[in-house]
């Protein structure tokens, strides 16, 4: 989100509005959203990677109607991995063949669901997978297209919870033992299915292009391979998502034009040195796209100074709306924002309002030594993976998220009511 600090007042604005209006209009916390950051984001995705290749943004970074229609607006297409992603995608109008579903233990009613809408593809993830999409499709009288998920076996350099490529985890078919390369033989046999290509995703909160590069590497091995096999030239290749994005002034990210020439000069060169057609290549950014363009709005409630270590600022949320630092471990930076403070810098450690002491939004931060009951403080980088992993944890009420552009804010998804949590209580 693009903020200004006001020069009269010290207050943020973003989109041109005042934090703390928008905290007087929409309460706290809440997730702001600054809708032509992202829209910008999209375009840079797309034009970085041109015609010749396809923008998937990853759903689960965060997905509403208001999102879906950006996409469609904006010409990427989207990747889901549930149902509820699914629904909400064609329900917001996203056409089905712009779609691609994904997950490593897709139920065969979520399989049917995709089908019969029309995917445009379905990642495949396992042996059993296979043969589930391949018996559904003919079920139902189609042919469903198709991509292979492999495991290229990359440490990528990241939080060990989202490293994916390497082999001993759960997604993906190897190709270090012969298990991807079976995986094609059985796709090609079967007239339901339409292979695409293959598919990889290394990881995420990526920062350096190497580990993609060696995946595409791979990858293009696979085809060539497939080639030499069964006479066959695959299409496509998606080289997943996974680029980092800074969460703080330390952090040093890759820009989408820069993967995309890596990408690109990767996979043509070897291609054409193989001599089979380019295939047509494909991302799935999801962080990338969403995580800068918001940040989370907090009102701080108490703050407790422990001599000689630290402050603990506690603000109205926490773990119910960031499990990210409790998780991974996740760096944030965080800012007063309601107004400045000459104060001295402290440092202070900023908590939710649950009940275990691991409830952390940011570890450590410095802020003013003034800083009172009703300041409000913002988190940036909060786009991606906090509303959509965000809990109900102590029966907490997940907070809104309000698009901000030019001047107007409108929620596109609402703050939860006792009442909604109440309707799920039918003991
Ligand atoms: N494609 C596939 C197949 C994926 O599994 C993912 C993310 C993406 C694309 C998008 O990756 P991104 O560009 O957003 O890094 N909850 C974790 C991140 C989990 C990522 C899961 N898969 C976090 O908060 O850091």
């Amino acid at each position: 989100a693009r903020t200004v600090v006001r020069a009269d007042t010290g207050a943020v604005t973003v989109g041109g509005l005042d934090v703390r209006d928008l905290a007087e209009e929409f309460g706290t916390p809440a997730y702001f959203l600054d809708e032509s950051d992202f829209r910008e984001r999209c375009r840079a995705w797309r034009d970085a990677f041109g015609s010749e290749a396809d923008v998937f943004y990853a759903g689960k970074a965060f997905l509403s109607r208001a999102v879906v229609r950006w996409l469609h607006e904006e010409g990427l297409n989207l990747d889901v991995c549930s149902a509820g992603e699914l629904h909400t995608a064609l329900a917001a109008g996203m056409p089905a063949d712009r779609i691609a579903l994904h997950g490593n233990n897709k139920s065969t009613s979520e399989i049917r669901q995709a089908v019969e809408a029309g995917v445009g593809r379905i990642v495949l993830d396992s042996f059993q997978e296979i043969a589930r999409v391949a018996h559904l499709a003919r079920e139902l009288g189609t042919v469903q297209k198709v991509q292979i998920r492999v495991t290229v076996g990359v440490e990528a350099h990241t939080h060990e919870f989202i490293a994916t490529a390497h082999e001993d985890q759960k997604f993906g078919l190897a190709l270090a033992d012969g298990q991807a390369a079976e995986a094609v033989r059985r796709v090609l046999q079967l007239d339901s299915l339409e292979l695409l290509g293959i598919h990889s995703h290394i990881g995420s909160q990526i920062f350096d292009t190497s580990g993609f590069e060696v995946a595409a590497h791979r990858v293009v091995g696979l085809l060539r391979q497939v080639r030499d096999e069964h006479g066959v030239e695959l299409p496509e290749i998606d080289l997943g998502g996974g680029l980092g994005i800074a969460y703080t002034s330390e952090d040093d990210p890759r820009e989408p034009h820069e993967i995309a020439k890596a990408l690109g000069d990767i996979v043509t060169g070897e291609c054409r040195a193989a001599g089979l057609s380019v295939p047509r290549l494909s991302v799935e950014p999801g962080r990338a796209i969403v995580g800068p363009t918001a940040f989370t709005l907090y009102e701080v409630g108490t703050v407790k100074e422990l001599e000689g270590l630290r402050t603990y600022v506690s603000v109205d949320g926490g773990m119910s709306d960031n499990i990210r630092t409790a998780l991974y471990d996740a760096e944030y930076s965080v800012s007063l924002v309601s107004r400045t403070s000459e104060a001295e810098p402290m440092l202070s450690r900023v908590v939710g309002k649950h009940c275990e002491s691991g409830d952390i939004v940011v570890k450590d931060a410095f802020l003013p030594a003034d800083l009172a009951p009703g300041d409000l403080l913002a988190v940036p980088a909060t786009g991606a993976y906090c509303r959509s992993m965000a809990s109900n944890y102590n029966h907490a009420l997940r907070p809104p998220v309000v698009a901000v552009r030019n001047g107007e804010a409108r929620v596109i998804v609402r703050r939860e009511t006792e009442e909604d949590l109440a309707r799920l209580d039918v003991g």
